[in-house]
């Protein structure tokens, strides 16, 4: 019953979307939020027992740290970590669609033609 209330309480977390401009407002030692993978994570509590420790952590505060988290991590350990730490889903722009690419693209090659 517990692990139903505890999911329950995690899809509704994944469902709270923030920018990255509302993430990167969250740089200060006791308040740090990082972007992994889309999603947000507020290390404000962990700095301290983070086994790779806070400083590491206060230098991607408010930045997107997937590459750096990647590096020294197995993602399989944020599973055990999401209860505590996930506020929410990066709320991204749309990814700009094939058809205005391409365009975009011919664009240039007719300018280069003229
Ligand atoms: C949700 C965020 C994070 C969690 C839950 C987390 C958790 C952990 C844990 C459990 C370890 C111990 C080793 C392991 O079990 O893999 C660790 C080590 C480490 N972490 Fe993190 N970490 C986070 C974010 C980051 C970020 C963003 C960075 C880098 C910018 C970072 C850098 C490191 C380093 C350098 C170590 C030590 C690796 C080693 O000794 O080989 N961590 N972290």
């Amino acid at each position: 019953m517990q692990a139903s209330i505890e999911s329950q309480r995690l899809s509704d977390t994944e469902k709270r979307k923030y920018s990255r401009d509302e993430v990167a407002q969250h740089t200060h030692d006791g308040d740090v939020w990082v972007i992994i993978e889309h999603h947000v994570y507020n290390l404000s509590q962990f700095l301290q027992e983070h086994p790779g420790g806070a400083k590491i952590l206060l230098g991607v505060a408010g930045q997107d740290a997937t590459k750096k988290f990647r590096k020294y991590h197995r993602m399989g350990i944020l599973s055990k970590y999401n209860e505590r730490l996930l506020v929410g889903r990066l709320d991204q722009s749309p990814p700009r669609s094939g058809s205005s690419l391409r365009s975009s693209i011919f664009a240039v090659f007719r300018r280069l033609e003229t």
